[in-house]
């Protein structure tokens, strides 16, 4: 049975893409037959690459191994509701993007979903949301893609708990951008993130992670066995440990 993993995150260019690339890179290496939807994109123009193809972009060659679809998307940067409004360009709809789900689940053996923006950011003038598509698709996971800083705890929280309201399966929480030099507060978020999410924490991509030469590799050393990778969430989160004062 195929499996349906929806990347959404705490805020827009917390890394959700960059997550998206690094699960798809891992799972392309291992033999899956994999595809990236991404239901609506926008600040885009016609023509230009899209997150999906920048997933593809960041595999290199092993991206040409990936089936991509976009369902919209509009030129403004904006959330999709807004953007679609000024655009006179149609909604994307229920029944349009079950179609596209099921389709790519009849011959994939993993689908990852890339929302755009955080979790409640609308796509219809209906309020049409990320997490009403998951609640669309049977047995769908979440991954929530939070910023290890300051600041994180809070609106990690506050989208765990409206996944929970929902009755959606947070699978874990992935880090989008780990510094080289983390300072006290995002040492200390390594335990305090996976607290606040009531999910485990299943990686932590470095800093530049999108520019590595070995992008697949990397990903290896970044995810936890639940995303294909071998990165140990409790020895990376003791190793960064902040003893007492
Ligand atoms: N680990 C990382 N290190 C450095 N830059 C990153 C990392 N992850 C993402 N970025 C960059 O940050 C920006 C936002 O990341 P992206 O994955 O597109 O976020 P989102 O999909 O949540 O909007 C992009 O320019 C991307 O290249
Ligand atoms: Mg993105």
């Amino acid at each position: 049975m195929s499996r349906v993993l929806f990347v959404t995150g705490t805020n827009t260019e917390v890394g959700k893409t960059a997550v998206t690339a690094a699960v798809a890179a891992l799972a392309v290496r291992a033999g899956l037959r994999t595809a990236v939807l991404k239901p609506g994109q926008t600040g885009v123009a016609p023509g230009e690459p899209g997150d999906a193809e920048e997933v593809v972009r960041l595999l290199g060659p092993a991206g040409a191994r990936l089936t991509t679809r976009e369902l919209v998307r509009y030129p403004e940067p904006l959330s999709p509701e807004r953007a679609g409004l000024r655009s006179g360009l149609p909604f994307l709809t229920v029944p349009q993007f079950v179609g596209a789900v099921e389709e790519l689940t009849d011959s994939h053996d993993l689908v990852l979903v890339e929302g755009a923006g955080g979790l409640l950011v609308r796509y219809d003038a209906d309020g049409l949301t990320l997490a009403d598509l998951a609640q669309s698709v049977a047995g769908a996971e979440l991954l929530l893609v939070a910023h290890p800083g300051l600041g994180t705890l809070s609106i990690t929280a506050l989208s765990a708990e409206a996944l929970r309201a929902r009755k959606l399966a947070c699978a874990g929480v992935v880090i989008g951008s780990w510094p080289s030099e983390p300072d006290l507060a995002t040492r200390c978020n390594l335990a305090d993130l996976p607290v606040a999410a009531r999910a485990p924490l299943l990686g932590a991509l470095p800093l530049g992670a999108p520019g590595a030469a070995d992008f697949a590799a990397l990903a290896a050393t970044s995810l936890a066995p639940e995303l294909g990778g071998r990165w140990d969430a409790a020895a990376f989160t003791e190793a960064h440990a902040v003893p007492f004062a």
